[in-house]
């Protein structure tokens, strides 16, 4: 008997406050998802083990700490987090010569670098209070898409809104990593540019990144299970 192998194509975003929590949920899910966030809330809370232990079961990890600093920090700190044999992490787009310092300090790793262009959660409204007034939320994204490729990233976090548009600019090879995903008719909580897993992956994401409709869900194994068929009808 052959077992199915699930899509990396799904993310599962471990948003827990304890490392026993995203174990569970990691058991939970099971045969269903081979590839999980670690973010800013489990990083500090023990986090960084669980990235080491998961990646030792075959699993791969996504390392979402978001770094932003002056360029010598941010190359010791991405170096560092490329020692520990993850497979992406995320930085926020700034100027080119911290994005550059980033893809010195991963070295000859294996280690993805993607930007993060704009917040899933912001609209044009938070542009303009942050005196961002000349581009709406999908322009920007289009403009830091191509300062992180030209720094040198592999992929670029972005809202499936925007997938099909950043593809057409940055090419096939670009990865596109899209949270903001949400089932039709599930909760949008606190995220603004939503979409359904399989409009995402229509529009040109190669993964997407869906934390509370699979962690809150009543059967987290069955949200998942649905999500990666919605995956593979829309592949
Ligand atoms: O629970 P939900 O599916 O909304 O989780 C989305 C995940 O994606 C969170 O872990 C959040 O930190 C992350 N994320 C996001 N928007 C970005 C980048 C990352 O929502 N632009």
């Amino acid at each position: 008997m052959t077992t199915q192998i699930s899509s990396d194509k799904l993310i599962v975003a471990l948003d827990f406050p304890t490392v026993e929590e995203a174990r569970a949920i990691v058991a939970t899910v099971g045969d269903q998802c081979q590839f999980y966030k670690v973010g800013l809330e489990l990083l500090f809370a023990g986090g960084q083990d669980l990235a080491l232990e998961l990646k030792r079961q075959g699993k791969r990890v996504f390392v979402d700490a978001k770094l932003l600093d002056i360029g010598t920090t941010v190359e010791k700190a991405t170096a560092n987090i490329a020692k520990m044999g993850v497979d992406f992490l995320t930085l926020h787009v700034c100027d080119h010569k911290t994005l550059e310092a980033a893809v010195r300090g991963r070295g000859s790793s294996d280690l993805k670098l993607l930007g993060v262009s704009v917040m899933t959660n912001l609209d044009t409204d938070d542009l303009q209070q942050q005196g961002i007034t000349q581009f709406s939320p999908q322009e920007l994204v289009l403009k830091r898409a191509q300062l992180a490729k030209q720094a040198g990233f592999d992929g670029l976090v972005a809202s499936g809104h925007e997938a099909r548009d950043i593809r057409h600019l940055v090419g096939p090879d670009y990865l596109i990593v899209t949270p903001g995903i949400r089932p039709t008719g599930a909760d949008t909580q606190d995220q603004a540019r939503v979409m359904t897993p399989g409009k995402a992956i229509a529009n040109g994401a190669n993964h997407i990144v869906v934390g509370r409709p699979i962690c809150q869900a009543d059967d987290p194994h069955l949200a998942a299970k649905a999500i990666q068929e919605e995956i593979s009808n829309a592949s």
